[in-house]
């Protein structure tokens, strides 16, 4: 396809939520974990993008689309053979950011999605006598591993982009069984300043292709992908928020009120309760520091909400629900 041909196309997907139900015939469809070729068209389209870096370029989707959309590229993998011409091989992990990149307007990302989609690519698109790059693959880290991994590629190729330059990271959730659900989107470090999140729609899922319901299931069926898009909007800052997850016992919290420290205490205690049971649970916690008449609070909460049902004298239990 040619330039035109192309952005015919994209005005037509001019929005927050993009569809491709055909990914293009750019790269390989082969190529496990392979995306759609219109996603580099509608970022080089959209942000008149001039020269497109992409780290994990894969099965050479990005080279692909930029050599029909006429701007420069260069691309990066830890494939030892790269399967374009305008691919570096590079352990995105251990190695400097190729220089190459730095003068890019437009970083694009399109990350492996950790070992819970038992998709690697070492050993297996490509070969790896040693053994070694099976190690640097991020398509073979647990979680957390591999989002501390990728968060310090993403933070130290942002560090290289060029003043005005943007990143582009494509990156969706996944749920597995006994992990549970995981969010890229949730737990990916932002640096810069974030110009757009846009939904990519995600066609040949599983539950699509084999029809299968989950109408029964208490889930709901991933079908989309993020594309974020972040701006580097100043050369000598590095801002950056990333989310840490913190943990604190209801019993010492500051915004937890006595209702609250209450009803966890009979939930977790979970039978009917004498005061004395319920004081214990409580007793030595720092919300009892800041009121010395802290028993009588607890009575006071017992009495009056109706959360709480009185079963008999000084006992109590978690009234049923309605
Ligand atoms: C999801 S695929 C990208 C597919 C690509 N968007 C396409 O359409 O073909 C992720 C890529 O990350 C590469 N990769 C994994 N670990 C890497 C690392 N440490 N350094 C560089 N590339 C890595 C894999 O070789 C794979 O090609």
């Amino acid at each position: 396809m040619n330039r035109k041909e192309i952005e015919m196309e994209l005005m037509k997907h001019d929005s927050t939520v993009l569809s491709f139900p055909n990914r293009g015939e750019w790269g390989n469809s082969q190529y496990r974990g392979n995306c759609s070729g219109w996603v580099h068209a509608f970022l080089i389209w959209k942000y008149r993008v001039e020269k497109m870096a992409e780290l994990f370029s894969g099965s050479g989707t990005g080279y692909d689309v930029c050599k029909d959309m006429g701007i420069s590229y260069v691309g990066a993998d830890l494939n030892p053979n790269p399967v374009r011409p305008g691919i570096l091989n590079v352990n995105a992990i251990t190695d400097e950011v190729p220089e190459a990149f730095m003068d890019a307007d437009m970083l694009f990302m399109h990350p492996p999605y950790s070992n819970i989609c038992n998709i690697s690519w070492a050993g297996k698109n490509y070969s790896d006598p040693t053994g070694e790059l099976r190690k640097a693959d991020l398509g073979n880290m647990d979680w957390d591993q591999f989002m501390s991994t990728l968060n310090a590629i993403v933070m130290k190729y942002y560090s290289a982009m060029m003043n005005g330059g943007k990143m582009s990271i494509l990156m969706g959730d996944v749920r597995r069984k006994p992990i549970g659900f995981k969010s890229m989107f949730a737990d990916i470090v932002k640096p810069g300043q974030l110009e757009q999140v846009i939904i990519k729609l995600q066609h040949n899922t599983v539950s699509g292709r084999e029809n299968i319901s989950y109408g029964s299931r208490n889930f709901v069926p991933i079908e989309h992908e993020y594309l974020m898009v972040l701006k580097k909007i100043a050369p000598y800052l590095i801002d950056f928020s990333l989310p840490t997850k913190h943990e604190i016992d209801i019993r010492d919290s500051k915004s937890a009120t006595w209702r609250d420290v209450v009803y966890a205490v009979m939930q977790k205690i979970g039978h009917d309760a004498p005061l004395e049971e319920i004081y214990s649970e409580i007793e030595g916690h720092k919300k009892c520091e800041t009121n010395s008449e802290w028993k009588a609070k607890v009575r006071q909460i017992l009495q009056q909400s109706d959360k709480f049902v009185n079963v008999s004298y000084g006992v109590w239990a978690l009234a049923k629900v309605a």
